[in-house]
Order: structure tokens, then C-alpha cells, then sequence
């Protein structure tokens, strides 16, 4: 099974994600958690590329095919062999990202994205998506709390990321049984109560 977890940055996925690995765990699960861009050797150094600030001149389609380059590393060294061989893989996100972020939110052509999509991903797709939504006011709020320093991605502004969390929505409304609206903005563990009803039912675990 392969399950990814979506939705704009300090949303909380990561959060969810961790409590949801302990749970896969304790009911003895074999669970690989990966996270994007990144995992293997050649996506852990695309990803420096993406995350740092100095290179603005990065162009919107280069963008989109790092992102690309790093996934596709990733589903053909962890992903594929992972879930053949019968593994929980977890994805803190996958290929809906690049459809919310660079189609919806940069603007790219949408069909465009999606073939490039399939081709990184081998038509690889998640069994279950959980997108954790939240207003955009939060993610300000949560971000001034943390004082975490902004990174090239975060530094894009309000409105790319208003289109982003719209192309997130147009998705759920596109597949509703694979991508799960999760509302982001309540207490962390009535988060959690909902997101592992929905994998224990798809799991068949009592
Ligand atoms: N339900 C929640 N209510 C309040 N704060 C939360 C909630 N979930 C997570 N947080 C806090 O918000 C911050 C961001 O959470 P987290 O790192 O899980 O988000 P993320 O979606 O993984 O972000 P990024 O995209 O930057 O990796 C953290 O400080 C976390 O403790
Ligand atoms: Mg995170």
C-alpha cells in the first residue's frame, strides 16, 4: 500500500505522518517513510538545489523537472521494490504536489504536468492521499511561531500559494475516493483519530 501525505507548507503533514508510522508500527506494519524531494542519493542532491535560496534564477520548468528527476529516482530505487515486497510506503509528498504547486500554482500547463507526472512516477499512484487543509492565516501564524527561516520555495507569496491550495481542492474534487480533504485546523490528535480510522478501515485492521 501506498499512502502520501499533501497540503501547502506547516500544514502538518509531517506531524501526521510520524504519528501514523508509531500506530502502522505498534500493529506491526513493516512501514518505509519517504520524503520529497529526496530519498535516495541523486534526489537528496536535487533537493539542495531546489530548497536553496541562491539559485532564484531557476526557471518554472526546470523546477518542474527536478522535481520530477528526484521522484522518479525514488519510485524505481524505494518506492516499487518497497511496495512489491509487501511494505507500507509512506510519502511525505508525492506527485500531487507537482500538480498543486507547478501546474496550479505556477502556472504550467496542466496536461503538460500530468504526462510528466506519469512518466516520473511509472503511473505509480497512491492508494490513499491525505491533504491537510488549512487556511492560509494558519500557516502565517504557525510559521511566526516557529521562527523558521524561510526557504525558496516558502518565499513565493500569498497568492501562489492561494492557487496552489485551489489546484490542491480541484484535485479531491477530480478523484474524492483516493484524495482525502482532511481539515488541518484542529487539535493534533483529533487529526490523527480521522486519518488512521481511514487507513485501519482500508487495512482491515479491527
Ligand atoms: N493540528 C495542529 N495544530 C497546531 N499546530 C500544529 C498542528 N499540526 C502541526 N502543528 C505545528 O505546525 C508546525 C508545522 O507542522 P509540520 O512540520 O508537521 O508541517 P509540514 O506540513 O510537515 O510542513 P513542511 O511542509 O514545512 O514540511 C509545527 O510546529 C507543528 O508542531
Ligand atoms: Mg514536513
Amino acid at each position: 500500500m501506498l499512502i502520501s501525505f499533501e497540503g501547502l507548507d506547516f500544514s502538518g503533514k509531517t506531524t501526521q505522518i510520524k504519528l501514523l508510522v508509531e500506530k502502522l508500527q505498534r500493529h506491526k506494519f513493516s512501514v518505509v517513510l519517504v520524503r520529497e524531494p529526496g530519498g535516495t542519493a541523486i534526489s537528496e542532491k536535487i533537493r539542495e538545489i531546489l530548497l536553496d535560496k541562491k539559485y532564484s534564477e531557476m526557471t518554472e520548468i526546470a523546477e518542474l523537472l527536478l522535481f520530477s528527476a528526484a521522484r522518479t529516482q525514488l519510485v524505481s530505487e524505494v518506492i516499487l521494490p518497497a511496495v512489491q515486497s509487501g511494505k507500507i510506503v509512506i510519502c511525505d509528498r508525492f506527485v500531487d504536489s507537482t500538480t498543486a504547486y507547478q501546474g496550479y500554482g505556477r502556472g504550467i500547463n496542466l496536461d503538460a504536468v500530468n504526462q510528466i507526472n506519469k512518466l516520473a512516477t511509472h503511473s505509480t499512484m497512491p492508494d490513499i492521499t491525505f491533504f491537510i487543509d488549512i487556511p492560509l492565516t494558519v500557516i502565517t501564524q504557525r510559521l511566526m511561531d516557529s521562527n523558521s527561516s524561510t526557504d525558496r520555495m516558502e518565499a513565493a507569496g500569498k497568492t501562489f500559494f492561494e492557487k496552489t491550495r485551489n489546484g490542491y481542492i480541484n484535485i479531491a474534487k477530480n478523484e474524492p475516493n483516493r484524495f482525502i480533504i482532511i481539515d488541518g485546523n484542529r487539535d493534533i490528535d483529533i487529526i490523527h483519530e480521522e486519518v488512521w480510522n481511514i487507513v485501519r478501515s482500508r487495512l482491515n485492521i479491527p
